[in-house]
């Protein structure tokens, strides 16, 4: 999508993974001063998203969409002046249906135009549209009249499609939208992190500066993963040029769980201009759950992640012509959990020992 937005993955935070309905101004207003104070901006986490539950049920009598009294009552326009004066930049939600999905609040089908020109004069930057409640004509229409809207406002808008990947928005979704979900809600659960990765492996081809596959937002810090769990979380969507979203309380953060997501070496990965997604590249053992996924970077560099989905810890084969190395090239090998350089490396193959559920996550540079 061509609004010149979304060069590489956009970045930031949205309530839903942790609050979902439960939400309101206070909460967000404490979670951006968190965001601050725990230095998240300078690694380029950017947008303040509030996802489903800010709106009310009904409209107002001018049709207007309007914040929930009780939950949001200073409103949106104070919410996205605070999110700016932050220094931050602001997202909202809305649905192309008649009402929204989880919190069946008032929604945009129908009003394209009329709430993309609300959330423009209310400092939008970012909308989030989801697929629930609607007439059965088709997605990429109802889709498209909203990335229209949005484009005559004027005003820069990162247009997020949540369609949940079933209508394969990959072939149509990059004309009209930034980013574009290819499965189902994340879920702070180890099978689903699987799920959605290979979800959104399929679509590897179609993601590229302006507009990326979305395998939904991070679920890193909600409490229910281990931290082997959470590491290859991150370091997949970071490979897969997926949007990073952190979906926790960053409020009580766990200090563990910071250093996750605050991880700067696996975060430039994600943000490499090059911005071509990760894929998988080989699949090995007798579990077939020993896997490499891998993916070129600016420079001429590979950046790798070697993941084992098994229950035991195992070792992975990672050979140069599956990460499109030429034969006889060499590699210096950086370890990006461990934030040093191996000792030896890399001239053609390599094994590593990888722990259960865990990854290696390395980056690969021709000497
Ligand atoms: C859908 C979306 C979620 C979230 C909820 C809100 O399930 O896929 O990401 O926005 O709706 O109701």
């Amino acid at each position: 999508h061509d609004n010149g937005l979304a060069q590489t993955p956009p970045m930031g935070w949205s309530h839903w993974n942790h609050f979902e309905c439960n939400i309101n101004e206070t909460i967000i207003r404490e979670n951006v001063d968190a965001m601050i104070s725990l230095g998240l901006p300078a690694l380029g986490y950017q947008y303040v998203n509030i996802d489903d539950c800010w709106a009310d049920f009904d409209r107002d009598s001018e049709g207007n969409l309007i914040a929930h009294p009780a939950t949001f009552p200073s409103g949106i326009k104070a919410l996205a002046d605070f999110v700016h004066k932050s220094g931050l930049k602001f997202g909202l939600y809305s649905d192309a249906g008649y009402k929204t999905c989880i919190g069946n609040r008032a929604a945009s089908l129908g009003h394209e135009l009329q709430d993309a020109l609300r959330f423009a004069s209310w400092g939008v930057d970012h909308l989030k549209y989801d697929n629930c409640y609607h007439d059965g004509s088709p997605e990429h229409v109802r889709y498209a009249a909203m990335g229209e809207a949005l484009n005559k406002t004027g005003r820069p808008i990162l247009y997020s499609i949540c369609e949940w990947g079933t209508e394969t928005p990959a072939l149509w979704a990059p004309k009209y939208g930034n980013s574009w979900r290819t499965s189902r809600d994340a879920k702070d659960r180890w099978k689903r992190v699987k799920l959605l990765a290979d979800d959104n492996n399929i679509w590897a081809a179609y993601a590229g500066p302006g507009g990326w596959n979305d395998p939904d937002m991070l679920q890193v810090g909600n409490g229910r993963m281990s931290l082997a769990e959470y590491r290859s979380h991150f370091s997949l969507w970071a490979l897969m040029k997926a949007p990073l979203i952190i979906g926790c309380d960053l409020r009580m953060l766990d200090k563990r769980y910071l250093e996750i997501i605050t991880n700067k070496e696996i975060i430039d990965v994600n943000q490499d201009p090059l911005g071509v997604q990760g894929r998988k590249v080989s699949q090995q053992g007798f579990c077939n759950c020993l896997e490499v996924w891998a993916g070129p970077l600016s420079g001429g560099r590979i950046a790798l992640v070697l993941w084992n989905r098994g229950w035991m810890s195992d070792v992975i084969i990672v050979k140069g012509h599956d990460l499109g190395l030429p034969l006889g090239a060499v590699t210096t090998i950086r370890d990006l959990w461990a934030h040093k350089n191996l000792p030896e490396k890399f001239t053609g193959s390599m094994q590593v020992k990888v722990g259960s559920h865990g990854c290696k996550m390395y980056l690969l540079t021709v000497t």
